[in-house]
């Protein structure tokens, strides 16, 4: 449904808005300022990405109706013949997708995937060593201001500051003194790729659970574009809203021994009744993330991050581990004069959204990137040269940045009419 917005060019909606537009023209117009703003600058948001029409058309459904708490064939509400359906498949796909024997589709989002994981296999108290939040370790792995710091004794593990890479040695030698309950690997901003044989390795030194937080790379181990974890970890937590494409959730993977354990602190020790319309758009990502474009995706989403990595170096940034392996960059602006905060500030003014985030070394903040929304937008290795120029110049405050921005994404919108 095409509409006319106050931007110059049309935008198309992927949705049929025309009873919202009726029915509360204050709240549709501030999905459509969305909307403007989404197809109006750049989503770099590492975490980002755009869902298909198909996958909105599910989270749109008449299942977001459906109270269906419990599993299928087990609910505790009646009429739940669909929802035990979309339950159904969304299982069977997740796990011939990621190859696991168990997949539990429920979890709200990956913080709750996380608290559920916790749930099944710890006890409050218990010692955890995962990667250190000034490293790059998310909120769930032993923040104080997260449930996850307040209810375990968190030990973190960090990256060489020189490399930036994982030390292995230093995690072994803080399992051995610690005994750690469980081990995650995950982290919001680690552009490699965790060693996952290691990590299992090291638990097994020490008696420990391996959980891999793959909430990142989940996408790109659909597609075959990052090694997976489920050959390794005993619980694997992910999210299905970033490089996977889909809606705003959670889901975990184990195998069969685990499985009863992990449902009961899904539901119902930590969440009440899933989301439906949700789990029913899940599935629908997964049927995509199943098909070759999906895994040319993947790959695409990869090299246009070795070539914007590249790009951004050539432009003066310090690009941590030199490069990435996945979505995600990290990158000093310090080179260029600035910190984290004031790049990102003058990359928001020229319309490339983004976000700060810990460096590997020191108290300065860097910013943190990620390929997969503009090349969900059909951007190629051209673009993404351009794009490190934009980002020099952003950052240099030369030109009319936010110019060439424009004319970049409505070259690319992200759903075209
Ligand atoms: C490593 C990691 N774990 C967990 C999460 C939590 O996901 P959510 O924001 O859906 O709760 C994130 C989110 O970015 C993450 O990067």
């Amino acid at each position: 449904m095409p509409v006319t917005t106050s931007a110059a060019r049309p935008a198309t909606l992927p949705q049929d808005f025309g009873a919202l537009l009726r029915e509360d023209p204050e709240i549709a117009d501030v999905l459509l300022g969305e909307l403007r703003r989404q197809s109006g600058t750049l989503q770099l948001t590492a975490a980002e990405n755009f869902t298909s029409p198909a996958v909105l058309a599910a989270l749109g459904s008449p299942l977001a109706n459906k109270y269906a708490e419990g599993y299928p064939g087990k609910r505790h509400h009646g009429g739940c013949e669909q929802a035990d359906a979309a339950e159904l498949i969304a299982v069977r796909r997740a796990t011939a997708l990621f190859g696991a024997e168990h997949a539990n589709v429920q979890p709200h989002s990956g913080s709750s995937a996380v608290l559920a994981a916790y749930a099944a296999l710890l006890r409050p108290g218990d010692t955890v060593l995962a990667m250190g939040l000034p490293y790059g370790g998310h909120l769930t792995h032993g923040s104080p201001a997260n449930f996850s710091g307040r209810w375990f004794d968190f030990v973190g593990y960090g990256v060489d500051s020189e490399s930036g890479l994982i030390d292995y040695q230093q995690v072994r030698t803080l399992a051995r003194t610690h005994r750690p309950k469980a081990i995650v690997s995950g982290s919001i901003s680690y552009p490699r790729h965790p060693d996952y044989e290691r990590f299992r390795e090291i638990a097994d030194e020490v008696g420990a659970y391996f959980i891999a937080d793959a909430a990142h790379p989940m996408g790109l181990i659909a597609g075959g574009a990052a090694p997976s974890p489920v050959p390794y970890a005993d619980v694997v937590c992910a999210t299905t809203h970033k490089v996977l494409r889909g809606p705003r959730g959670g889901m975990i993977l184990c195998g069969a021994e685990l499985a009863e354990r992990i449902d009961r602190a899904v539901f119902p020790f930590t969440q009440g009744g899933a989301q439906m319309h949700t789990v029913a758009a899940k599935a629908v990502a997964f049927h995509e993330a199943a098909t070759p474009a999906f895994a040319a995706y993947a790959h695409r989403v990869v090299s246009h991050a070795r070539v914007l990595a590249a790009g951004l170096e050539a432009e003066g940034f310090d690009v941590t581990t030199g490069g990435t392996d996945t979505h995600l960059i990290v990158a000093d602006p310090a080179p260029l004069g600035v910190d984290g905060h004031t790049a990102r500030t003058r990359l928001a003014a020229a319309g490339l959204v983004l976000d700060t985030c810990a460096l590997p070394y020191g108290d300065a903040r860097g910013i943190r990137l990620g390929t997969a929304a503009v090349t969900t937008q059909g951007m190629g290795d051209a673009a993404m040269a351009r794009l490190a120029a934009l980002f020099g110049a952003a950052v240099r405050e030369e030109g009319d940045v936010l110019a060439e921005v424009r004319e970049l994404v409505a070259k690319f919108p992200p759903y075209p009419g």
